[in-house]
C-alpha cells in the first residue's frame, strides 16, 4: 500500500458525512457497542450540529453552547436517541412537534435557558422519564405539556418563578418519584395538591416562600424518603404533618422561623437518620426556650446521632439563654424558664 494512502483514507473517513467516524464539526463523538454519544460544547456553537450527526446516536448533548433554537426537523435525524441535554443554552421557545418520532427518548435536559412559555402537548411524544427544566422563566406548569399517565419519574422545576404547586399536572404523573420545586415563589402547600403523588420518595421544597403546610399536604406521600423544607418562612409546624411517613430517612427544616415544635411531631418516623448521612436539620430557627420547649430538648437528647448541625440548634429566647444551643440546656433551665 502506497505511503500516502493510509492518512488519505483516514481523512475521507473522519470528515465525509457518510463516513463510519463522522462527527459534527466542533463535537466529540464516542461510539460503543451499544451506544453512540455525541457531545458539543463552547459558545462558537451556534446551529443546531445536523451535518455529519450519526443516524445513530443515542446521546445528544449541546450544553453550554449560543444554541438559540431547534426543531423536529433537526430531531428527526436522530431517531434512536434515548437523552438528550441542552442545558445552558439561549433556548427561549420549544416547537410543539419537537420530540415527534423520538420513540425511544427518556431524558430531557433543558436547563439554564429562557424558556417562558411552554406550548401544550410539547412533550407528549416522547415516552420521556426524566423531565428537567431547572433555572428558566417559568411562571406555570401546565397539565397540557405532559400525557396523561406519563411514566416521568423525575420532574424537575427548580429556579423558576411557580408560586403555585403545579397540581393539574402533577395529575398526570402516578409514577413520579422525585419532585424539584426548590428556589420558586411558593407560599403555602394545600391540601390535596401532592395527593396524586403516591410513588413520590424525594420532595424538594426548599429555597421558596412557604408559610402554611396543610397538616394533610403530605399524608399520600407515605413512600417518601427524603423532605427538603429549608430556607423557607415557615413559623409553626402543624402537627400531624409527618403522620404515616414510616420510610422519611431525611427531613431538613432549617434555616425557617420555626420557634418550636408541637409535641409529637417527631414521633413514628423509624427511618429518620436510619444510615449515615441521613437525618434531621432543626439549625438556624429562632427556638424559644420556654416549658413549651421540653419535647424538643427531649426530643433531641434522644436522637442526637440523627442531627445535622446541632451546635447551631440555639435558643433565640429568653434572653437569658440566647444563643445556648438547646442541647446544653440543663432540665431546671429548660423547665424553670
Ligand atoms: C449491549 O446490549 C446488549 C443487549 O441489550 C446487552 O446484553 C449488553 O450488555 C450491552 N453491552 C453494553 C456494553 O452495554
Ligand atoms: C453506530 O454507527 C457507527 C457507524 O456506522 C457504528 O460503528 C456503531 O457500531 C453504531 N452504533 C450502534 C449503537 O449501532
Ligand atoms: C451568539 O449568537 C448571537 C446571535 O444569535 C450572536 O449575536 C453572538 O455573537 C453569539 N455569541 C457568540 C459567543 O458566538
Ligand atoms: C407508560 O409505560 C407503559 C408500559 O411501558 C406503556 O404501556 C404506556 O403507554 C406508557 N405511557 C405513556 C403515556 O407513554
Amino acid at each position: 500500500m502506497d505511503t500516502w494512502i493510509l492518512p488519505v483514507l483516514l481523512l475521507l473517513t473522519s470528515y465525509c458525512c457518510h463516513g463510519v467516524l463522522a462527527c459534527p464539526h466542533l463535537c466529540t463523538c464516542y461510539f460503543s457497542t451499544n451506544t453512540t454519544q455525541v457531545v458539543c460544547s463552547g459558545p462558537s456553537v451556534s446551529h443546531f450540529p445536523l451535518v455529519g450527526l450519526p443516524g445513530n446516536t443515542t446521546l445528544l448533548s449541546i450544553e453550554n453552547t449560543n444554541l438559540s433554537s431547534i426543531s423536529a426537523h433537526h430531531l428527526e435525524a436522530v431517531p434512536f436517541l434515548q437523552e438528550l441535554h441542552l442545558s445552558s443554552n439561549q433556548l427561549s421557545s420549544l416547537p410543539e412537534n419537537l420530540l415527534k418520532g423520538l420513540t425511544h427518548l427518556h431524558t430531557l435536559d433543558l436547563t439554564g435557558n429562557q424558556l417562558e412559555h411552554l406550548p401544550p402537548g410539547v412533550f407528549h411524544h416522547a415516552p420521556l422519564q426524566n423531565l428537567v427544566l431547572r433555572d428558566n422563566l417559568l411562571h406555570r406548569a401546565e397539565s397540557s405539556w405532559l400525557p396523561v399517565n406519563s411514566n416521568l419519574t423525575t420532574l424537575n422545576l427548580a429556579g423558576n418563578h411557580l408560586d403555585t404547586i403545579p397540581t393539574a399536572l402533577l395529575q398526570n404523573l402516578p409514577q413520579l418519584k422525585t419532585l424539584d420545586l426548590s428556589q420558586n415563589r411558593l407560599e403555602k402547600i394545600a391540601a390535596g395538591t401532592l395527593s396524586t403523588l403516591s410513588n413520590l420518595q424525594r420532595l424538594h421544597l426548599e429555597e421558596n416562600k412557604l408559610n402554611s403546610i396543610d397538616p394533610s399536604a403530605f399524608h399520600h406521600n407515605n413512600k417518601l424518603t427524603h423532605l427538603f423544607l429549608q430556607e423557607n418562612r415557615l413559623e409553626k409546624l402543624p402537627l400531624g404533618l409527618l403522620q404515616g411517613l414510616h420510610r422519611l430517612e431525611v427531613l431538613t427544616l432549617n434555616d425557617n422561623q420555626l420557634h418550636f415544635l408541637p409535641y409529637g411531631l417527631l414521633e413514628k418516623l423509624p427511618s429518620l437518620g436510619a444510615s449515615t448521612g441521613q437525618g434531621v436539620d432543626l439549625s438556624k430557627n429562632p427556638w424559644e426556650c420556654k416549658a413549651k420547649a421540653a419535647y424538643l430538648w427531649k426530643w433531641l437528647r434522644a436522637n442526637r446521632e440523627v442531627l445535622f448541625s446541632p451546635e447551631d440548634i440555639q435558643c433565640r429566647s429568653p434572653e437569658s439563654l440566647k444563643g445556648r444551643p438547646v442541647l446544653s440546656l440543663t432540665e431546671e433551665e429548660i423547665q424553670t424558664e
